[in-house]
Order: structure tokens, then C-alpha cells, then sequence
């Protein structure tokens, strides 16, 4: 059985309530006359959102009636307490709230997110049952020394660290997004070929922990300056399931070319 493709927008510290409304009259617009002029894809992506927390409620409201989810950008590892500035997953699923992305390179470059800490908040997601969506990816300096493989790989089995106990029903619900530092907002994106190889690479890493068919079924997203210009060619890669974009998931136009690119793939 395929994988079903993602498209997930990363808004990271983006948009007031009225920008967010504009875009979404906007998208949901072209999304409604795409599917109206052809015949419905038996093969959707899912599409998300991650959203600033102050938005949440807005993308609820305006996504409630369709398939489309809402994420958060981030969350603390910790059920409540004394952690002034920081939200819970309870609280996220108080507002209905599913998904999560954790442990964005940005994260772990200016707020010191740690492996540790995405460990952490990785088993707290999974025990509230929100779906995680795990960042991972070298920088430019790693890439350089040729430590790509073993940088992913460190990350990775930070990751899986404390599920030793989840049933694979449960590990299911885990997206890694590979996200290498270097493409994150410079338009330079990897070559498709170069990120299909670390997808390839994290998928046997994965059956390597967990095991081969649980490996086969986690998506694998890739990051980073992702575009309407080279989002098919990735899409067309056996490991690549999808795309985690920030910059153009700002602009409706970018970003629902982007999701119309992903109708058809498996
Ligand atoms: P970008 O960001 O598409 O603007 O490079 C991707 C991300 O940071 O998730």
C-alpha cells in the first residue's frame, strides 16, 4: 500500500488573524475550482498547517469543514506547570489540535531545542495521542565534512530513545521531516537526487530500530525552500512522501500549485 502524500505549510512566526483569513478565502477558493474542473484524485494529499499558537483557533474555524488539519509549531514536554511562556498537548487538544511539528532546526538554532528535549516531547506527543512531526537535517558546516549520515542518524534514534514500550500502532503516528539546515530559507534547495539519498538513508535507519514494514509505512517529508518549481520532481522520488514548506505556504498561489502537484502521487 502507498504512502499517502503530505503537504504541510510551516507559517513559523507569520500572519495576523485578518492576514490568515485572507489567505485562507484565498486558498480555499482555488482548492474548491481545482477540484470542481477534475475528477476528484483518488489519491489527495493531506494537507496541514502549522501555525503560530495565537492562530490556532482562527485555522480551526476556517479549516473545520474540510479535511484540512491544523498544526502546532511546537509544545512543552511537561503535562502543567511553573514553565512561564510555554503551552501543553493538553491544551492543544483542547482546541482540537492533532499535530504537532517538533524539533525544528530553527528551534534547535535559537531556542535551544535539544535531541533530548525533542525525545521527550516526541513520547509526550505520542502518550496524548497528538501526531508528531520530527525535524531532522545537517548544516551547511556538516554537510561539508561529509557527516550528513551519521548527523540524521544521531537524530533519529533520539527520536525512538524513550518509546521503547509504544506498540507500532502507536509509532505509526510519527512524520519525520528531513530538513536540511542549509535549504531552510535560501532557495537553495537540495537536488532532488541528494535528499532522495538521506530520505533512502532514514527509511533503513528506521527498519534498522523498528523494523522493515513499520519503515515503510512512515512518511518521510522533505524541507526546505521547497517551491511550486521543484515540489513535482521531489514528489516523484520513492522516499520523498511529501513536503514541509515555510516560505511558500505564505502565498496562496505558491502553495495550492504545490498541493495540486502532489494530486495523482502515491
Ligand atoms: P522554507 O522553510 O520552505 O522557507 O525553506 C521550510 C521549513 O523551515 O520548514
Amino acid at each position: 500500500m502507498g504512502r499517502r502524500k503530505i503537504l504541510a505549510g510551516n507559517w513559523k512566526m507569520n500572519k495576523t488573524r485578518s492576514e490568515a483569513n485572507e489567505f485562507f478565502d484565498l486558498f480555499l477558493q482555488k482548492l474548491k475550482d481545482h477540484e470542481e474542473g477534475t475528477s476528484m484524485s483518488p489519491h489527495r494529499p493531506e494537507v496541514l498547517f502549522a501555525m503560530p499558537y495565537t492562530l490556532l483557533s482562527t485555522g480551526q474555524t476556517r479549516l473545520g469543514q474540510t479535511d484540512i488539519h491544523v498544526a502546532a509549531q511546537n509544545f512543552h514536554w511537561a503535562d502543567s506547570g511553573a514553565y512561564t511562556g510555554e503551552v501543553s498537548a493538553l491544551m492543544l487538544l483542547d482546541l482540537g489540535i492533532k499535530y504537532t511539528l517538533i524539533g525544528h532546526s530553527e528551534r534547535r538554532q535559537f531556542f535551544g531545542e535539544s535531541d533530548e528535549s525533542v525525545a521527550k516531547k516526541v513520547r509526550q506527543a505520542l502518550k496524548n495521542g497528538l501526531y508528531p512531526i520530527v525535524c531532522v537535517g545537517e548544516t551547511l558546516e556538516q554537510r561539508e565534512k561529509g557527516v550528513t549520515e551519521s548527523v540524521v542518524k544521531n537524530q533519529i534514534q533520539f527520536i525512538y530513545k524513550d518509546l521503547g514500550e509504544m506498540n507500532k500502532e502507536m509509532l505509526e503516528k510519527i512524520v519525520i521531516a528531513y530538513e536540511p539546515v542549509w535549504a531552510i530559507g535560501t532557495g537553495k534547495a537540495s537536488s532532488s537526487s541528494d535528499a532522495q539519498a538521506v530520505h533512502h538513508f532514514i527509511r533503513l535507519e528506521l527498519s534498522r530500530i523498528v523494523q522493515k514494514d513499520y519503515a515503510e509505512k512512515i512518511r518521510i517529508l522533505y524541507g526546505g525552500s521547497a517551491s511550486p518549481k521543484n515540489i513535482e520532481e521531489l514528489l516523484r522520488c520513492p522516499d520523498i512522501d511529501g513536503g514541509l514548506v515555510g516560505g511558500a505556504s505564505l502565498n496562496p498561489d505558491d502553495f495550492s500549485k504545490m498541493v495540486f502537484a502532489a494530486y495523482g502521487h502515491r
